[in-house]
């Protein structure tokens, strides 16, 4: 059975741990925060996901899975160790914060006493993983032999289960064929299941991440900006999105036209990779990524616009309900949530503004006290003079227009994520206005 570490018990950690040893790893996951690690020996999720839970519970109860805050325990116990650190965006800049992949790697090398692979999955400017291999070299103690593979992860907040059990491919990117087998072998019950897998140098791995989340990003914005045209021209983007998707070669996916895309990882890694691509020299190539992300941002400005429209022309002393906080539904994530966003941009615009999502309260109470939060639907939107869908959660695509028109002072509604029945609402005498559509 193979023995593992996965350093860092944030996201993208807890469900790599769970996930292998669900494939049949005995697995040690490590944190340095004393409480969340003690949260997760019990089973319990520091945040909201959707199975992960359960699957941490049944194999901290089966035995191949713990959690613990010490590398030495880490290094003595496992032969492959996964890095698995988050890379924020730097305060105050565009390029990625490395130093918990740095720091990880100075603590953990220098303990390893037997030949191991270290695995990068942390989401990385291309070149970060031959620097880094040159610093495992210089810490491995003498004699011990330290390999490092590439190996990024391409899991979506609310189906990570699911994501990582089956996935759509696995990038391996290695230096030689010793770490190949290695990962292979972690990953043989999923080669088994006819995943994929892409075995490249580790330039291309780091790339193949950063293309991808640069290539959905796109997409969403494309819509975004059809949108801005469908505004103007009378058109219906939804429509609009309808009718591109019977192309095979475009899809229907990821074309769902609103207040755009936001969280901890598409917009601080398109504009991680276009500074990278400054740095290498090939700024031009990439500088289509500035422009997706100012659609992006425009939206949240565009439904803002929307609602003082419905407000008479000012948001001053209005009562708005934004219905939605986290980046998206099935998740209590909040970084970068465009429905925060335009939460926080109604509030300095004079708006008392009240707040509702199913699961993010707590974490909208604790980094965004200046917003009221409602523990209901009803209770955020009465006396409202305008709503906002800002979340495209299953339970706001089901309120009843009547009743909630019963609640507010004016039946204004913005369906920011094109999520509600236009018709069903206007019927209900609602001013539906929604983002792209007339
Ligand atoms: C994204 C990628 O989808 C994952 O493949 C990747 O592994 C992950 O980033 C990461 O780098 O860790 P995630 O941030 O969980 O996953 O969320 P997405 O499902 O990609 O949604 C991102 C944002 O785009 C959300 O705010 C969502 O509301 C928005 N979106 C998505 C749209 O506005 N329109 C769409 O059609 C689709």
């Amino acid at each position: 059975m193979q023995r593992i570490s996965v350093v860092g018990s944030g996201y993208l950690g807890v469900t790599h741990a769970a996930g292998l040893a669900e494939l049949g790893c005995e697995v040690v996951g490590l944190d340095l925060d004393e409480a969340k690690v003690a949260r997760l020996a019990r089973g319990e999720l520091p945040f909201h996901e959707p199975g992960l839970a359960e699957l941490v519970r049944e194999h901290v109860t089966s035995g191949r899975l713990r959690f613990t805050t010490s590398y030495d325990e880490a290094a003595e116990f496992a032969d492959v160790h996964f890095l698995c650190v988050n890379t924020p965006q730097q305060p105050g800049g565009e390029v990625a914060d490395l130093s918990h992949l740095e720091a990880a790697v100075h603590r953990l090398v220098p303990l390893l006493r037997r030949e191991c692979l270290l695995v990068g999955k942390s989401t990385v400017p291309v070149g970060t993983a031959a620097r880094l291999a040159g610093v495992v070299a210089d810490l491995a103690p003498a004699a011990v032999a330290v390999r490092l593979a590439w190996n990024p992860e391409f899991l979506r907040e609310g189906h990570a289960v699911a994501d990582t059990l089956s996935p759509d491919r696995i990038v391996l990117g290695v230096t030689g064929q010793e770490s190949e087998k290695v990962l292979r072998d972690v990953y043989a019950p999923l080669a088994d299941a006819g995943v994929p897998f892409v075995v490249t140098d580790l330039a291309t791995a780091e790339l193949i991440k950063s293309a991808a989340n640069a290539f959905l990003a796109t997409k969403i914005s494309f819509i975004n900006a059809m949108a801005e045209v469908c505004e103007v021209a009378g058109a219906d983007v939804t429509l609009l999105a309808k009718g591109l998707s019977y192309d095979p070669r475009i899809g229907d996916r990821f074309l769902d036209a609103g207040l755009g895309f936001g969280g901890g990882c598409l917009p601080k890694d398109i504009r991680a990779f276009a500074a990278r691509a400054e740095e290498l020299g090939v700024g031009d190539a990439l500088s289509f990524l500035r422009e997706v992300d100012s659609i992006n941002l425009r939206r949240r400005a565009r439904a803002v616009h929307l609602v003082r429209e419905q407000c008479g022309g000012t948001l001053d002393g209005r009562r708005v309900a934004v219905l939605g906080g986290a980046f998206k539904p099935d998740s209590d994530d909040i970084r970068d949530s465009p429905a925060l966003h335009v939460a926080e941009e109604l509030r300095r615009g004079g708006a008392e503004v009240t707040a509702y999502d199913p699961v993010a309260n707590d974490n909208i109470r604790r980094h965004h006290p200046a917003l009221v939060c409602a523990d209901t639907v009803e209770d955020a939107c009465a006396g409202a003079d305008a709503v906002v869908l800002a979340t495209e959660w299953a339970q706001f695509r089901e309120v009843d227009p009547e009743a909630l028109g019963t609640v507010v002072a004016h039946r204004h509604v913005v369906d920011a994520r094109n999520a509600l029945d236009p018709e069903r609402w206007r019927r209900a005498s609602w001013d539906y206005r929604a983002l792209g559509r007339r």
